[in-house]
């Protein structure tokens, strides 16, 4: 029987969502020969009367799109359906409309990209409007359980881990200690990955406390050796040396994380004597080419939810483990975020090499 497949992508964009669009509708059409319907900006575009969907044509999905940043269905971070907040600034639960919204487009079943935040809205959707439901994971932050890693973590690797080789020579020819803001907004594998491969010399995460005392002895401790500089990656949710969590907040409401890197170089300059700077890498980390192996993920997790739906499996989450994609419940992918393991291998790894994460 020829099905009728909803595709959406959800919560904050990153390298390798336009491959996975790509991924689902080449399969779905030329293996299954169903339909797909893209979905305008998440869970909005169930809002809409009528619902905002355009059929997906795989033959206009070339290989093109696997290079293209972004989102081609765009997205939302914001509107979560159950509390959504209306022009007088008070909030209503909009969730039967977006339930009613997909059974108005007599569709067999949905497949949604998200991180955990989505797919704990997305889930709590399927389960109340008896929607068959799959996610793909999508985040730049890695920190969606149950798969060892998700689209676009390993462009914004990339990006950051360029930042580093960029700013080294700049940092050598000044003398200078160079921070390195980057994204990661529960987790810091952005951080630690893109630390040791850009080799940084410090590295920052929320998982690890640090002492600002540590990171000012390890910096005089490399200038005793002879080094000039030093480059220092911080996650943008480690804490102020003080313990406060350093927000942005934004003139329309909202907050968001953003500013900590300064706040180290301020700190670090006063306790070292040492000229720094301080970059913020920021959504320069979301957009852009993805890497090959965002690619590559992107299209092996896109054909692997095609298959679950096949199958009849819902209530899952396509996921990347011991080198293979399986699935997992879903319930494991929002239990929680998947936090770098302060036992685990990148940081025995870090240790390893002399990276110090400013504790002990
Ligand atoms: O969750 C992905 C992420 O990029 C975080 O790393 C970051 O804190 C947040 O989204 C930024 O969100 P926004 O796009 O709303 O600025």
């Amino acid at each position: 029987m020829k099905k009728r497949l909803g595709l959406l992508t959800s919560g904050g964009d990153c390298g390798g969502l336009n491959a996975v669009i790509r991924a689902v509708t080449r399969h779905a059409v030329f293996t299954y020969g169903w339909e797909v319907l893209g979905v305008r900006d998440g869970t909005i575009g169930l809002l809409s009367r009528p619902p905002d969907v355009e059929p997906l044509d795989p033959e206009k999905l070339d290989a093109a799109m696997m290079r293209l940043g972004g989102t081609i269905l765009g997205t939302t971070n914001k509107r979560d359906p159950f509390s959504f907040a209306i022009a007088d600034g008070s909030v209503v639960d909009r969730s039967a409309e977006v339930i009613e919204g997909y059974h108005a487009l007599s569709l067999d079943a949905l497949i949604g990209i998200g991180g955990d935040g989505s797919f704990a809205i997305l889930r709590r959707l399927a389960r109340q409007g008896g929607i068959p439901f799959v996610g793909i994971p999508k985040t730049i932050d890695n920190d969606v359980r149950g798969t060892e890693t998700s689209i676009g973590h390993d462009t914004a690797v990339w990006v950051a881990t360029e930042a580093l080789d960029r700013l080294q020579p700049t940092a050598a020819s000044h003398d200078r200690v160079m921070v390195l803001e980057v994204m990661g907004r529960d987790a810091g594998h952005i951080a630690i990955a893109a630390g040791i491969a850009g080799g940084a010399d410090i590295v920052l995460i929320p998982e690890i406390p640090y002492r600002l005392e540590r990171v000012a002895a390890h910096i005089d401790t490399l200038r005793r050796q002879g080094r000039n500089f030093a480059l220092v990656i911080a996650a943008e949710s480690v804490k102020s040396p003080e313990g406060h969590a350093v927000y942005r907040h934004h003139p329309g409401g909202g907050k968001s994380y953003g500013g900590v890197g300064a706040v180290l170089a301020d700190a670090i300059a006063r306790l070292t004597g040492a000229e720094t700077r301080v970059t913020v890498l920021g959504h320069v980390q979301r957009g852009g080419q993805p890497t090959p192996w965002d690619r590559l993920l992107a299209s092996a997790f896109g054909v692997a939810a095609v298959d679950l739906v096949a199958a009849g499996r819902f209530d899952r989450m396509v996921a990347w483990q011991n080198r293979r994609v399986i699935d997992v419940p879903l319930e494991e992918a929002t239990s929680g975020p998947h936090l770098v393991d302060p036992q685990g291998p990148h940081v025995r790894t870090a240790r390893g090499l002399g990276i110090c994460f400013g504790d002990g």
